[in-house]
């Protein structure tokens, strides 16, 4: 079984470099731990993925706003946050022998008490800071010390007064963003689940403490039925509660939604209900009153935070994990067309007839005004077929000698390998419909 996972890890590792998806970072120079580059076609999977998310959280939703924070803060912030003390230190253990480190819940995780690289015996766990810490000016002394964000929260509580005064907006409501957050993990692995530069995608709910419960579970379910309605499967999610000794130091409550990975079942998003944490310490750090008060008892109150936070690098992982499969001689990904990374590929049946080509060139720049959209005159058409079916594309649709006196062509269903002949001028209206369906 254990095999049997590590080689759908390895098979979809390869994958990604093979089809331009996911690149090792600084791969020329040997790579660097836990950073990781996308390709073309990944960046047009993220960008999906990440659009969707916004699609979800701005546009379905009401009272629901955008921000995009900086990445460098006053190193306040972090203090207020509680990043810099213990809550955000999370303990490690070293090997005395080869003098690894190694995150105490992840070496529970595995169940071990020695050393996962050399079997040595381990330290008894320590505090270590996960900020990465940078110098913010010319001189690098403690004055310039700062930290890239560890998450893309806090950007949202800083301009928590900015945001209500000007969308003019009354609890409840939300401000989301999307944004890089960096953490020195002390064991990034598993490709892109645990990484040290990595994307977040958080929204901030903002309400009355009385109606903190009720959006907890609110948030719950949308946030399941997000992932279900981009085709994850079912079977593969479900939700673990925190355990009460194992809640952040700002959380009241906590659930994450988990996937099965194939290295088991982990965390890919966590609900949480953050109390009055954030706003009562970002007042008192920073001296802005950002309470409320209660209309009805005139009684001063700071609003509890219901969170909602997933990490895209992750997501994207569970996504391809959940999409791949092999049928015969080929493998496929059955990702949701709203998260394909192109849409359709134009194919001419030969490459050396150039009225089919100019026909194939003709479809696609016409195609790729409204979708994004592949050309490919390369090899045999089974090849390009093979090399779609691993991209994901949802349709391939190739230009042969009927359709240029008919105005028609084939078009091949990625999952069910069907072909029927598709008016040219019906293309569009085919692809819209299984993206908006
Ligand atoms: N603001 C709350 C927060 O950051 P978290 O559980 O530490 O909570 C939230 O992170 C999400 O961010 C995770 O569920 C995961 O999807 C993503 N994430 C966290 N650390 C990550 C890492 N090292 N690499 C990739 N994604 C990560």
């Amino acid at each position: 079984m254990q095999k049997q996972e590590n080689n759908l890890m390895e098979k979809i590792v390869s994958l990604c470099k093979r089809r331009g998806f996911v690149f090792p970072g600084s791969e020329i120079y040997g790579g660097l731990a836990g950073i990781y580059d996308y390709g073309p076609t990944g960046v047009e999977l993220k960008r999906n993925l990440k659009e969707e998310w916004a699609r979800e959280m701005f546009r379905r939703h009401e009272s629901i706003f955008q921000i995009d924070s900086s990445i460098l803060m006053q190193k306040r912030v972090w203090d207020a946050s509680g990043h810099t003390a213990a809550g955000f230190t999370d303990p490690l253990q070293e090997c005395k022998k080869c003098h690894h480190r190694f995150r105490s819940d992840h070496l529970a995780e595995v169940g071990t008490t020695k050393c996962p690289d050399c079997g040595g015996q381990l330290t008894e766990p320590k505090k270590f800071n996960l900020l990465v810490e940078t110098h913010l000016g010319p001189v690098k002394d403690d004055s310039s010390l700062t930290y890239l964000r560890g998450e893309t929260t806090q950007g949202i509580y800083v301009n928590y007064k900015n945001i209500k005064i000007t969308a003019r907006a009354e609890l409840p409501f939300g401000i989301g963003q999307i944004g890089k957050a960096f953490r020195n993990e002390i064991t990034p692995g598993h490709f892109t689940y645990r990484m040290r530069e990595f994307e977040q995608m958080e929204q901030q709910y903002f309400v009355h403490p009385d109606q903190a419960e009720q959006y907890f579970d609110y948030w719950k379910k949308e946030r399941m039925r997000w992932y279900l309605d981009l085709g994850m499967r079912k079977e593969n999610l479900r939700f673990r509660p925190h355990a009460k000794d194992e809640l952040a130091h700002y959380a009241k409550a906590a659930e994450d939604i988990e996937y099965h990975f194939p290295f088991g079942w982990h965390e890919m998003e966590g609900i949480h209900n953050r109390g009055d944490w954030d706003l009562s310490r970002h007042s008192e750090f920073s001296g802005e009153n950002l309470s409320e008060i209660d209309e009805k008892t005139g009684k001063k109150f700071y609003p509890y935070i219901i969170e909602t936070s997933a990490g895209a690098d992750r997501l994207i992982l569970a996504f391809l994990v959940d999409a791949y499969s092999e049928e015969k001689d080929r493998v496929i990904l059955k990702l949701h067309p709203k998260l394909a990374s192109y849409k359709a590929a134009v194919f001419p049946l030969l490459a050396n007839k150039p009225q089919l080509v100019e026909m194939a060139r003709k479809i696609y720049n016409d195609l790729k005004k409204d979708f994004t959209v592949d050309f490919d005159d390369r090899g045999n058409i089974g090849k390009r077929y093979y090399s779609q079916d691993e991209i994901g594309t949802p349709f391939c649709i190739t230009v042969d000698f009927e359709s240029l006196e008919k105005d028609d062509v084939t078009v091949r269903d990625r999952d069910t390998m069907k072909q029927e002949r598709i008016k040219i001028s019906d293309l569009k209206h085919r692809i819209d419909m299984v993206l908006f369906k």
